[in-house]
């Protein structure tokens, strides 16, 4: 199963923010998705996910989702969208509601995910009394119940401290490694895509179009800084020229 997109772009009331985005998702690919800030990564994900019609072109899976998906898509967003009432399993459970699953069956995949994810003794915790790593925890166990055919994620860790970020990042690489993920992730954190990535789409300044795709041709398990250095700085520069470019823009405009 791929998810191919075709020629995308998008405008809000006229501002073009999107143009002309080709690129397929390959089957049990994470793709990363760089760029400036406002280059349109939040608008291409939920254009991806079916929550905004693109203004043109189409995206469209191809292939038959895995056995067992419930939905196709599932988020992970920066702020977790968790529901502050409902324990972390009503939290859980909530992806699973409009689904015709036995209680069995419900219990099975709620457990499965709270294990996967570290949660199981924190089944009844609202998310208050929770870190932030924790709360985002929630937020993974919830997408993934769901089976989902494409997991998208908007900056899932931007708004964690560093230590939790690296932590949560472990996480990631160790779900990626026990379950055949198919993943778009949305960052402007270079070495979140460094380490998780099978290819990095580098966006341009709004109206974001696709300035390059990098494949990361080191294997996950040996991703070390040393290792990873040469790309990284290839990436710094386009994106450095990117927001650089923005930056001075924005300068004239106000000037
Ligand atoms: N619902 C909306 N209505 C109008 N403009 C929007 C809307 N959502 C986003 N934008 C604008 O579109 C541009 C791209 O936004 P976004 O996709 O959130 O970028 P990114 O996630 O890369 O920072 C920004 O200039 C933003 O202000
Ligand atoms: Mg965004």
């Amino acid at each position: 199963m791929e998810l191919v997109i075709d020629g995308v772009g998008h405008a809000y009331d006229g501002l073009q923010v999107l143009q002309g985005i080709d690129l397929v998702v390959h089957d049990g690919e994470t793709l990363a998705l760089i760029g400036p800030s406002g280059c349109g990564k939040s608008t291409l994900l939920g254009i991806l996910g079916g929550l905004l019609q693109p203004t043109a072109g189409a995206v469209r899976l191809r292939g038959q989702p895995p056995a067992g998906t419930l939905n196709p898509f599932t988020y992970v967003f920066q702020d977790f969208a968790l529901l502050p009432w409902r324990s972390v399993e009503g939290n859980v459970s909530l992806a699973l509601e409009h689904h015709a699953l036995d209680a069995a069956q419900r219990q099975a995949t709620i457990d499965e995910v709270l294990a996967l994810t570290g949660l199981s003794e924190f089944r009844a915790a609202l998310p208050k009394q929770l870190s932030g790593g924790m709360r985002q925890r929630v937020g993974i166990a919830r997408a993934l119940a769901a089976k989902p055919a494409v997991l998208l994620l908007d900056e899932p860790l931007s708004a964690l401290d560093a230590q939790t970020r690296d932590l949560l990042l472990e996480d990631f690489e160790r779900l990626w490694a026990l379950r055949k993920v198919t993943a778009v992730y949305v960052t402007h954190n270079l070495d979140e895509a460094l380490r998780l990535a099978d290819r990095i789409v580098v966006l341009s300044r709004r109206p974001g179009r696709i300035r390059e795709v990098v494949t990361v041709d080191v294997p996950r398990a040996a991703r070390s800084v040393a290792a990873l250095a040469s790309l990284r700085d290839r990436l710094w520069r386009l994106i450095r020229d990117e927001a650089a470019s923005a930056d001075r823009e924005m300068a004239l405009a106000h000037g």
